[in-house]
């Protein structure tokens, strides 16, 4: 339990309890007083033992006086936790999800530079030197990120599955659940994207890629596929349409695709173990996944895949099997994801994989995919993942997905369309984000489809 007289940052400081202690079965009582008088002067108390730490004065305007503030409280709260419990952890005092966005913050205001700033992650938030330098060489590969306003992304949510993998936390409904009103979600997001694309149009907003994600949208039957995507006749470089579960690709539906100018799609085989397919309940097997694949090279498209680590039941065997696999397939791009529990998965109660070694196995599946050419380019955490580890996108021959980079870095208004989307419209020059959600089930899309609509041209006017 943790108590604190700093109640901005309370939340911050209950993760970074909660990393420590979380699924160890142990706990403290801490608490947490800061003495403002220029400098900082913190007491932590951890059961019976008191840690003090002074820290320096945050200078700069209200809000980077505030950030700073924050810094250096977490820095000195995780200093102390890591003095009681033995433990580091792999990204340091930092609880955020977007480690790349604040070291190019950090870059563009000054407070570091690209040469050093694996030295100003590992100073200012303790973050391990391999994670920090894994940031550094990710904020090297991007490129693309363009600051102008009036360049947006377009995304489309299906959030409809064939069936629910057990691991998933994702909003997202089985087919059998909700095809009846199927149609009608269909219907509303024809409108939705018709009238926001006028509207686009009007504020002269330029597309410049579009992504169709999920959930799995090729659950849907090629008929709708094609009328949904005749809908979207943006003149764009990048084009991707999440298929995702393999067992939903059909040459039919590739077909459909590439009429309509896709030219990314994503197979995701998470694992090449069948054992672990069918213990997580993914209803494919690999031999889907070679099909799936060999039509998608057939039609041209560039492939992204994903593969999960600390799937249940995987040991450092398994993983580097799928490793193997991928490298053989040799795919665009090959995102890398650590096994996240959230509630609202069907598998808080598995039994995991040996958490100890999972950094390890992350670190050499990114080493090895590094080795075959593939370069880091973007990075995102989540909450509730195993060992507070990380996801990482990897391309190889420069063939990133310029819509990761724009939404994970944040760097790029997103219009996004269907239920449980969220609009973000970024002001590049103030340095700040707008959102708009619409609502995540399908029923409550359907009803409130004109009140999102308008929502949307408001969040852009
Ligand atoms: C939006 S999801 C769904 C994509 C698609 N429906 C599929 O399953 O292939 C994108 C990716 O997130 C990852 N993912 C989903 N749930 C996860 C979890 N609980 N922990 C870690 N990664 C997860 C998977 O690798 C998945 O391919
Ligand atoms: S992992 Fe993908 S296919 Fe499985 S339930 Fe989640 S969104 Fe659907």
């Amino acid at each position: 339990m943790l108590k604190t007289n700093i109640s901005e940052i309370e939340k911050e400081q209950n993760d970074l309890y909660n990393s420590f202690f979380e699924g160890s079965g142990e706990e403290a009582n801490v608490s947490f007083d800061v003495l403002f008088a220029g400098k900082l002067y913190i007491t932590i108390k951890i059961d019976d033992k008191t840690y003090e730490y002074e820290e320096p004065e945050p200078v700069g305007n209200a809000l980077k006086q505030k950030s700073l503030r924050k810094r250096y409280c977490l820095r000195a709260l995780y200093k102390a936790l890591s003095a009681k419990t033995g433990k580091t952890l792999p990204w340091g005092s930092f609880t955020g999800i977007r480690p790349t966005a604040l070291a190019r913050e950090a870059i563009e205001n000054n407070e570091t530079n690209e040469f050093s700033v694996t030295e100003f992650l590992e100073r200012e938030f303790l973050i391990s030197h391999e994670k920090a330098l894994l940031c550094s060489k990710i904020l090297k590969n991007q490129h693309g990120i363009i600051k102008n306003d009036h360049l947006i992304d377009f995304y489309v949510n299906i959030p409809v599955c064939p069936t629910r993998c057990a691991y998933c936390s994702f909003i997202s409904s089985e087919m059998k659940a909700v095809e009846k009103i199927m149609p009608e979600y269909l219907e509303a997001l024809k409108k939705e994207i018709r009238l926001v694309k006028q509207f686009m149009f009007d504020k002269a907003l330029i597309v410049r890629n579009v992504y169709i994600g999920g959930g799995t949208p090729t659950v849907l039957d090629e008929k709708s596929l094609d009328e949904l995507l005749s809908e979207l006749s943006f003149k764009v470089n990048e084009f991707t349409v999440e298929c995702g579960r393999p067992d939903t690709i059909t040459r039919e539906k590739l077909e459909v695709l590439e009429k309509h100018g896709v030219n990314r799609i994503c197979i995701n085989p998470q694992t090449f173990s069948d054992a672990t397919l069918k213990r997580i309940g993914r209803q494919h097997k690999k031999e889907d996944v070679f099909e799936a694949y060999s039509l998608a090279l057939e039609k041209g498209f560039e492939v992204n895949m994903d593969m999960i680590v600390g799937l249940p039941g995987e040991s450092g065997g398994a993983v580097k099997k799928t490793v193997d696999t991928l490298l053989d397939l040799y795919p665009s791009n090959i995102t890398v994801h650590t096994l996240s529990l959230k509630r609202g998965s069907l598998m808080q109660d598995e039994k995991l994989s040996n958490l100890k070694n999972l950094n390890k196995i992350l670190s050499q599946t990114h080493q090895r995919l590094m080795e075959a050419g593939y370069k880091p380019y973007y990075l995102y955490r989540q909450k509730h993942q195993l060992g507070g580890l990380e996801n990482v996108g990897f391309a190889r021959d420069n063939l990133m997905c310029q819509f990761n980079i724009d939404s994970m870095e944040e760097c790029s208004s997103i219009m996004a369309v269907g239920a449980g989307a969220i609009s973000k419209r970024v002001f590049s020059l103030e340095n700040r984000i707008e959102r708009q959600a619409n609502p995540k089930f399908l029923k409550d899309y359907i009803e409130r489809i004109d009140e999102m609509i308008e929502k949307k041209k408001q969040l852009f006017s």
